[in-house]
């Protein structure tokens, strides 16, 4: 529920204003932004779906000016293949921001955000070594910088985040709270397919077959939660796992449960301490992941 101080009025619909440069978009910005007129900045790396709308949705509530980010970061791709493929669709993505209702798009080149290679690595500790840490090496210093770098470019009040990629909302907001970074990161709810995949846009690139069998990964982690009620061993519950996700094909990369808010990896099934499940895989050659708060 949107907290009422955020609640902005509606207002007409304007042309969505799309730069690429980063000067452009400073100057273009820089009269429009006060106190009392907050910035919502919504990063993203483009091929959108409704879920980013509903990042749009959330910032429009709350914000006078929304800013979308479009931009396939190529310093958080530890796999040059992934990099290649992941989905680009400009022209798609820019009629749905504009039917979103977003004000700002900034679209840069790789030139124009790394116009040198960058340097700077980042280190989140322990987020930097578990789960996506430990198998996607590199991942997290490189959304730190892009993350870093757009905050300062748009300088927004708030940014809205998927809760989708968990561990990334929970490196974000260390990014913030150690750099003193003046923005309230804002996390938005998973949306999922009816079949309860999550929206991701790695989802375009599954084949028909993968895609029906996709939802293995929701689905486990739904039995993963019931299991753990049950107070069945994790070990059990994380073997189970594993034979439900190998039964489609697909391979398991992690079934983790980590405690909630520290993010400590955990195999205690019988405390009350808040945790939260995430899993990752493979469907094919699509990486995929998800996670579900344990109620
Ligand atoms: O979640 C994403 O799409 C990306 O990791 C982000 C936050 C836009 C940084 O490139």
């Amino acid at each position: 529920m949107a907290d009422k101080a955020y609640l902005c009025t509606p207002k007409k619909t304007v042309k969505l204003q799309v730069f690429s440069e980063i000067s452009a978009l400073r100057s273009f910005l820089a009269p429009l932004r006060s106190p009392s007129r907050p910035i919502g900045l919504v990063p993203t790396m483009g091929a959108l779906h409704a879920g980013h709308l509903a990042l749009i949705a959330q910032s429009k509530q709350h914000n006078p000016l929304t800013v979308a980010s479009i931009f396939v970061n190529p310093t958080q791709f530890n796999n040059a293949a992934d990099l290649e493929k992941y989905p680009r669709m400009p022209e798609a993505d820019t009629a749905m921001l504009q039917a979103a209702g977003c004000d700002v798009l900034f679209c840069p080149s790789v030139a124009e955000m790394y116009p040198v290679p960058s340097a700077l690595t980042m280190d989140f500790g322990n987020l930097n070594r578990i789960l996506e840490g430990e198998f996607r090496p590199g991942h997290f210093s490189g959304v730190g910088l892009v993350v870093a770098k757009l905050f300062n470019i748009v300088q927004p009040a708030r940014a809205y985040f998927g809760q989708k990629d968990f561990q990334q909302l929970m490196v974000i907001r260390q990014l913030v709270s150690e750099l003193c970074i003046p923005v309230e990161v804002m996390a938005v709810p998973t949306l999922r397919e009816p079949d309860g995949l999550a929206m991701s846009s790695r989802n375009l690139r599954l084949t028909p077959a993968e895609r029906a069998k996709a939802p293995v990964f929701y689905e486990t982690l739904q039995y993963a939660q019931a299991a753990i009620k049950t107070k069945k061993p994790w070990s059990e519950i994380r073997q189970e796992a594993a034979m439900k996700v190998a039964a489609t094909g697909f391979r398991l990369e992690y079934l983790a449960l980590a405690t909630q808010p520290n993010f400590q990896l955990t195999e205690n099934v019988t405390d009350s301490q808040p945790k939260v499940l995430l899993i990752a895989g493979y469907a094919g050659n699509v990486r995929l992941i998800d996670n579900l708060i344990i109620e």
